[in-house]
């Protein structure tokens, strides 16, 4: 897939559009994609578009906003990029509003620098407008000058809207259900991030340093089609493990410890999210062997309760009841289970929560509450399931669990009856790790 081109085919994005278009009701919506970031001077960081852009448009290019106009006749205009053929000798291809309008099946294109001069008039005698506020601080200011503008013409008789709508509300219920492209993306995404996961598997050994597995992680996303990693890639040996957004990834890798990887890549926009704590030498130790158990056990308590109906919190609760439990036999924790779970106490190894949202971020858009309450899982949610446990060198705490780190994680969707782990692919039993761990190639 080329990301000039809109992946998910233009039906995918017009009927996101119009569903948005009909619960706005009326009024009209400004979306405007991410600007490009400098990096050092004339260096840019690679660009990445915005989602709730991209979700709408499928239009990869900056400087680009997407406008739509609600009521009896909705349209959608996307102004964009001129052409232009020097900048295109130097930066490359851009489509023109006149090519964009057709290849990305817009009602109207026009060019971006019109933005300001048709937005005042867009804006007239509408009666809610609705984006992001708060979102960029240089976006505010331009729609408060777009409201002024309008405001300035009101003894022609034309009135400013009254009411400006966080847009955010109505595009994050559509973007927690995904549709049919949206998890065909997501399980290519997940299926790349898997062979990734192998890889890594296959080539680590003790000696080797943990940013040269992160090189093979990268490797396997970029040769697989994928553009970027979803979020950059943890590598955590050793005690390192127990550092939750650990970004080092230097270090050396010990005979003995564990190697915990948190990787995923980001496929046309949407991401995978996968974690697997596997030993270097290829063989678990008894204890590690034990906390690992305990960590997959709880997993999987929490994957069965995935399913539509059940609250947000179900997968949670489940994992925490194992893990508490788990932690009192293996003695890292006094008491009774009761206790363990009214005092929290197991906080102290297991200290963030179960799961997210995924999808086109990786900690994907969506309320996690309503009213107060937990929401119900509905088929077309797809989440993390990521329980974990991190057991840091203390004098209360038996020795062989000194340091160990493990984090099993990954990506489900929510479907009619229960639930489709999208990253199966990727080795999660002792004996299947240990049994990928043999075929390694011997050598350093
Ligand atoms: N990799 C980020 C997370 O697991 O939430
Ligand atoms: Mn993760
Ligand atoms: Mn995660």
């Amino acid at each position: 897939m080329n990301m000039n081109e809109p992946p998910h085919g233009i039906a995918a994005y017009a009927g996101r559009r119009s569903r948005l278009l009909q619960s706005m009701g009326a009024g009209v919506a400004v979306v405007p994609t991410a600007p490009e970031r400098t990096r050092n001077r004339d260096s840019y960081y690679p660009y990445r578009f915005d989602s709730y852009f991209y979700y709408l448009t499928g239009f990869a290019e900056p400087e680009a906003v997407l406008v739509l106009v609600a009521g009896d006749t909705p349209r959608s205009i996307l102004f964009c990029r001129e052409k232009h053929e020097e900048r295109e000798t130097w930066d490359g291809f851009r489509y023109g509003p006149q090519a964009a309008r057709e290849r990305f099946g817009l009602d109207e294109a026009r060019p971006i620098g019109e933005l300001d001069e048709a937005l005042a008039s867009l804006l007239g005698d509408q009666p809610t407008l609705f984006y992001a506020p708060g979102a960029e601080s240089e976006w505010d200011a331009r729609v408060m000058r777009w409201l002024n503008a309008v405001r300035a013409q009101t003894r022609t008789g034309i009135s400013a809207p009254a009411q400006i709508h966080d847009i955010r509300v109505l595009l994050d219920e559509m973007r927690l259900v995904k549709d049919a492209a949206e998890i065909d993306t997501m399980r290519r995404a997940a299926t790349i991030s898997a062979r990734a996961h192998r890889r890594a598997m296959r080539f680590a050994r003790p000696g080797r340093r943990e940013f040269e597995i992160e090189a093979e992680l990268l490797h396997e996303f970029r040769s697989r089609g994928a553009q970027f990693p979803a979020y950059w890639p943890i590598v955590a040996s050793g005690a390192s493990a127990c550092v939750l957004h650990y970004r080092d990834n230097s270090a050396t890798l010990d005979d003995g410890d564990l190697l915990l990887i948190d990787a995923g890549c980001e496929l046309d926009g949407y991401a995978a999210d996968i974690t697997r704590t596997f030993p270097v030498n290829g063989r678990y130790s008894g204890a590690q062997r034990a906390a690992y158990e305990l960590v997959l056990a709880a997993q999987a308590a929490a994957i069965v309760q995935v399913r539509p109906g059940n609250a947000w919190n179900a997968p949670h609760d489940a994992a925490v009841r194992v893990l508490a439990q788990g932690m009192l036999e293996l003695k890292l924790l006094s008491g009774s289970l009761d206790e363990v779970l009214e005092t929290e106490s197991y906080r102290r190894f297991y200290m963030h929560r179960t799961g997210h949202w995924l999808g086109l971020d990786v900690h994907d858009a969506g309320e996690y509450k309503h009213g107060g309450n937990w929401r119900a899982l509905a088929p077309g949610m797809t989440l993390t399931v990521e329980p974990g446990i991190y057991i840091r060198a203390a004098h209360d705490v038996p020795e062989d669990f000194h340091d160990i780190g493990i984090r099993i994680e990954d990506d489900v969707l929510v479907t009619d009856s229960g639930c489709e782990v999208l990253t199966r692919e990727t080795p999660k039993s002792i004996a299947d790790i240990e049994a990928l761990m043999r075929e390694r190639p011997a050598g350093k």
